[in-house]
């Protein structure tokens, strides 16, 4: 049984981080839109960018799917919320259980990283969309953001990028358990 790292990624920092957990570990990285066979992987690590709170791909990918005993689920996700903050782990957890039976959410670890945004290449539709949320989320007075929305303010229509490939060191070690 061989193990098998799949993304879902829309503007490439998701992929970045596949790739370079790819390249540490030996294990193939590849998009959920090639729609990769899971049933007889060892070892399956998700990565996913996190779309109003829902991780790329994720839902689609494991539909249907049922872990054996002896497999294994990491799932990891990439946004631009700082995952040190408890809250911003609470939200993901939460967004998580919509998209995942509890059977599978059980077994699995999590992990969050941050990747990076830039406006300029943003889609249209996506554009709209965190304009939207600009414009709505500015007439909340500063003392009554919440974190995320705070950090979202102050980088919008900026280019950020907080992709530390460090940040992939917990994981590897996981994938390295027994
Ligand atoms: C329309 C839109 C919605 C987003 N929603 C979230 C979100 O809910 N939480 C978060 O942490 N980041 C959010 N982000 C930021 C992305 O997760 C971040 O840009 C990530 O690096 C994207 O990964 P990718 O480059 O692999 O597509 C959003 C970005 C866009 C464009």
């Amino acid at each position: 049984m061989e193990n098998i790292i799949v993304y879902g990624s829309q503007y490439g920092s998701t992929r970045r981080y596949a790739q370079k957990l790819s390249e540490q570990t030996g294990i193939p990285a590849v998009s959920y839109k090639e729609a990769p066979v899971l049933s007889n992987r060892k070892i399956i690590v998700y990565l996913g960018g996190l779309y109003a709170g829902g991780v790329l791909g994720l839902e689609k990918t494991m539909r249907g799917v049922s872990l054996r005993s002896g497999q294994r689920l990491l799932i990891v996700t990439v946004g631009l919320a700082d995952p040190n903050e408890a809250e911003n782990q609470n939200n993901i957890r939460a967004s998580l259980q919509k998209q995942l039976p509890p059977t599978l959410l059980d077994r699995a670890k999590m992990f969050q990283l941050r990747g990076g945004i830039d406006y300029q290449r943003l889609s249209f539709g996506h554009r709209t969309m965190l304009k939207l949320l600009y414009q709505s989320l500015r007439k909340i007075p500063p003392e009554k953001q919440t974190a995320e929305n705070q950090a979202f303010i102050e980088t919008y229509g900026k280019q950020v990028d907080f992709t530390d490939f460090n940040t992939l060191e917990p994981i590897i070690k996981e994938i390295n358990t027994r």
